[in-house]
């Protein structure tokens, strides 16, 4: 297996804040694009001593890093909502770290930070980046290291912002939700059926379709390894589809498109089915079902909604502080499995919001 140059002792208490020159950073690169799934090849691992702050700066030890789809987007060249990253950066991510040295009173030794870190179990942020680096403080009282990435995180913003805003769901409507045993579905349906909704999830396999209706509350859930899933939508969802909140494109979207109603809305989150396609994306077929129900279909972003997340925090804070919503993490180890670990997601090895732990 590759590694890394060499190892560093990791502190795990801030009694005594590290010397930083004794520290050495471990990263992983981007050395390649890939052509379909990543490989081992597309990455670099490298090591370099631990920056100082500078002004107004911090250094960040990464505790836990969130895996998503959407890295898979960041490894391509070409225009995205964000550019792509560099060949020879280190890989984007965002998690949550523990500031180990500081030149700024908002951020001081100690305090638990969410932002993007990268893929490296150091981040040193000179003051004039922590603004880009959306670095904010984060509470452990409100929700525990790993809820802060998933349900009070980036997917859990995206769940509720997509659903509340491009949604905008009415009490005894339909909604579907594909990835359901996901990050992001996993939100959307609990809010969903917060809301009033019947709520129907699509996810790959028995286990995951039982953790959805069971455990988080759903009316139902279509197993789509199982059979055609427009036999499930027919099943499940006599009235019709209202809301359909799109994670993977592709064949499944094509055919929740045969079952929506009039003034229906679909929410394009993602098309995880179609990122590790070397061809060109598969394209809805049935997008006429939108002119002859003259309903919707709308792309969501959700770094476009950073100055409402506090909204959405407190109120799924709440939620999951009174039990009624509950959010399932995946956590793997080790910042060398990261190459394994996020092809988890392409594969549906991952049951619930996949999270790289790389340091207590
Ligand atoms: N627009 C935005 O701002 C934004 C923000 C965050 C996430 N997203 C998107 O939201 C989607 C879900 O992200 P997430 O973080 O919540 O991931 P996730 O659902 O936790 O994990 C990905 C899941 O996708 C499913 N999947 C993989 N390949 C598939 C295929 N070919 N067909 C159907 N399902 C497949 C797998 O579940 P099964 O085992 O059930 O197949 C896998 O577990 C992704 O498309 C992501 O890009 C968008």
């Amino acid at each position: 297996m590759v590694s890394f140059e060499q190892t560093t002792a990791i502190p795990t208490t801030m009694s005594t804040p590290p010397v930083l020159s004794s520290l050495s950073n471990q990263q992983i690169r981007l050395a390649s694009r890939p052509a379909g799934s990543p490989t081992r090849d597309n990455w670099n691992f490298t090591t370099e001593p631990v920056a100082e702050p500078g002004p107004q700066g911090v250094v960040v030890q990464t505790l836990c890093l969130s895996l998503d789809p959407a890295m898979r987007g960041w490894m391509n060249e070409g225009k995205s909502y964000i550019p792509p990253v560099g060949i020879g950066e280190v890989m984007r991510a965002g998690g949550i770290g523990r500031v180990i040295a500081s030149q700024n009173a908002d951020f001081p030794v100690g305090a638990l930070v969410s932002g993007s870190l990268g893929v490296q179990a150091y981040c040193a942020l000179p003051g004039d980046q922590l603004r880009r680096a959306g670095l904010v403080r984060i509470d452990p009282r409100v929700g525990s290291l790993t809820q802060w990435l998933n349900v009070l995180g980036m997917p859990g913003m995206t769940g509720y912002f997509g659903l509340m805003d491009v949604g905008q769901p009415k009490a005894g409507e339909t909604v579907v939700v594909s990835g359901a045993a996901g990050a992001v579905g996993q939100t959307v349906g609990q809010l969903a059926k917060l809301k009033g909704c019947r709520v129907v999830g699509i996810a790959g396999g028995q286990a995951k379709c039982d953790f959805v209706v069971k455990e988080l509350g759903f009316d139902a859930c279509i197993d789509y390894k199982q059979g055609p899933v427009k036999d499930g939508l027919k099943a499940h969802c006599p009235q019709g589809v209202d809301i359909y909140f799109d994670n993977v494109g592709g064949e499944i979207l094509d055919a929740v498109l045969t079952r929506i109603n009039r003034k229906a809305r679909i929410i394009i989150c993602g098309a995880i089915s179609q990122y590790n396609n070397p061809e060109s994306i598969q394209g809805p077929k049935n997008y006429l079902s939108l002119l002859v129900n003259r309903a919707r279909m709308e792309g969501i972003v959700v770094f476009d909604y950073a100055d409402r997340y506090p909204q959405a925090i407190a109120e799924l804070a709440g939620y999951l502080k009174d039990g009624r919503m509950k959010s399932r993490e995946d956590v793997v180890e080790g910042l060398e499995t990261f190459p394994e670990a996020l092809l988890k997601l392409f594969s549906g090895e991952n049951f619930g919001k996949l999270v790289l732990k790389v340091s207590d």
